[in-house]
């Protein structure tokens, strides 16, 4: 048992989530800018290069392949911290063009016996121009996701236009691109997971990214929901082919509520509506991963998440086809040796 699952969550987990959440980010916000604790983060929890855990993915060489999963630092406000604590890749957002509050509170609801978290957090977030300051500031080499959505306000018919303006913003601070159209809590956002509307924002930003270099350079990545049947898993490989973008990042959180033990039908459904991550994804997350991974041919890369909480869950998400794996709720109750444990079973694997 790590130092941080046997004393620090469980004086962290004393708390509501969300304010832990928010004090947490603001905490290690401050950490990033004190001369000496990225350096000191990096000796602590960095990963020892080892070339078995080198890869290259959509162009971009990654030092060790497990990353920081999108929701956690939604604002950019503590990457670079996050990247000393041994993350190979951070994606920031879900941003928006403009700042949102998201959904009404209570909101986030950690379900520790199950290791899962209900969250309807309704991308709350300072908006895009907010978040190109934090990353202006960007010293260290840690790789960085733009993971971008669209205001709650904004209509589906007009959402390529929010897609294009936070493409637009973040191109010249972020390494790649994640198209959310698959959280739950956003009303009808899943909706646009459908191939008309998702052709025309992919299209969109294919387009956005010719007219402002001329030239297809840096990857865009479709974040995909768990719960999308394997005819609607078809029509996203088929747009990833059709367009060209670099791949798929697999998945976001389900609607569904199974595989929660500990925890009464009737608890669970006081909670309300929202997006369920950690274990009790992780049967279903490897299994789309497969299924496009196999439909597809191997045909681009898919980077892998949902309920990775033991290195065994995301080396079995590696042989099921993903080319990297990002972690979330199991970084909430694992802490950051996750990552380090993850990366030794690996170098162990391939030994
Ligand atoms: C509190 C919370 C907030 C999240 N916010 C976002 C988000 O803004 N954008 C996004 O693409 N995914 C978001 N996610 C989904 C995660 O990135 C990830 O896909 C999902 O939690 C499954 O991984 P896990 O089981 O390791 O948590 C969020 C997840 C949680 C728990």
């Amino acid at each position: 048992m790590s130092f941080y699952s046997s004393v620090v969550s469980k004086v962290l987990f004393l708390f509501d989530p969300e304010k832990i959440h928010t004090f947490t980010i603001k905490w290690l916000s401050f950490l990033q800018k004190v001369p000496g604790v990225q350096a000191y983060m990096r000796w602590h929890f960095g990963i020892k290069p080892d070339s078995s855990l080198e890869r290259e993915v959509f162009g971009i060489k990654f030092p060790h392949p497990v990353g920081l999963a999108a929701g956690l630092d939604k604002n950019a406000a503590a990457f670079e911290m996050l990247g000393a604590m041994g993350f190979a890749f951070v994606e920031v957002g879900t941003v928006t063009p403009r700042p949102q509050s998201g959904n009404p509170k209570p909101r986030l609801f950690r379900l520790k016996e199950d290791k899962a978290i209900i969250n309807r957090m309704g991308f709350n977030n300072y908006g895009v121009e907010a978040m190109v300051k934090k990353l202006q500031k960007r010293h260290t080499k840690v790789i960085v996701g733009g993971n971008i959505g669209k205001n709650e306000v904004t209509p589906n018919e007009n959402a390529v236009q929010d897609y294009v303006d936070c493409f637009n913003a973040l191109y010249p601070y972020v390494d790649y691109f994640v198209i959310n159209v698959s959280c739950p809590n956003q009303v009808n956002l899943r909706e646009l997971q459908e191939k008309g509307p998702l052709m025309a924002i992919v299209q969109a930003l294919v387009d956005a990214e010719i007219k402002l270099t001329g030239k297809k350079a840096k990857p865009i990545l479709l974040k995909i929901s768990p719960d999308l049947t394997n005819s609607q898993l078809d029509d996203i490989i088929d747009i990833v082919n059709e367009t060209g973008i670099a791949g798929v990042v697999a998945t976001n959180t389900t609607t569904t509520r199974d595989n929660l033990p500990s925890y009464s039908k009737e608890y669970i459904e006081s909670i309300g509506k929202g997006g369920l991550s950690g274990a009790p994804e992780t049967k279903r997350s490897t299994e789309v991963i497969r299924y496009v991974h196999e439909k597809s041919n191997g045909a681009f890369p898919i980077i892998g998440v949902g309920g990775i909480i033991t290195p065994e869950d995301a080396y079995e998400k590696l042989q099921a086809g993903a080319s990297l794996v990002q972690i979330y709720s199991g970084f909430i109750f694992e802490g950051p040796s996750l990552i380090k444990k993850i990366c030794k079973y690996i170098v162990e694997k391939n030994k």
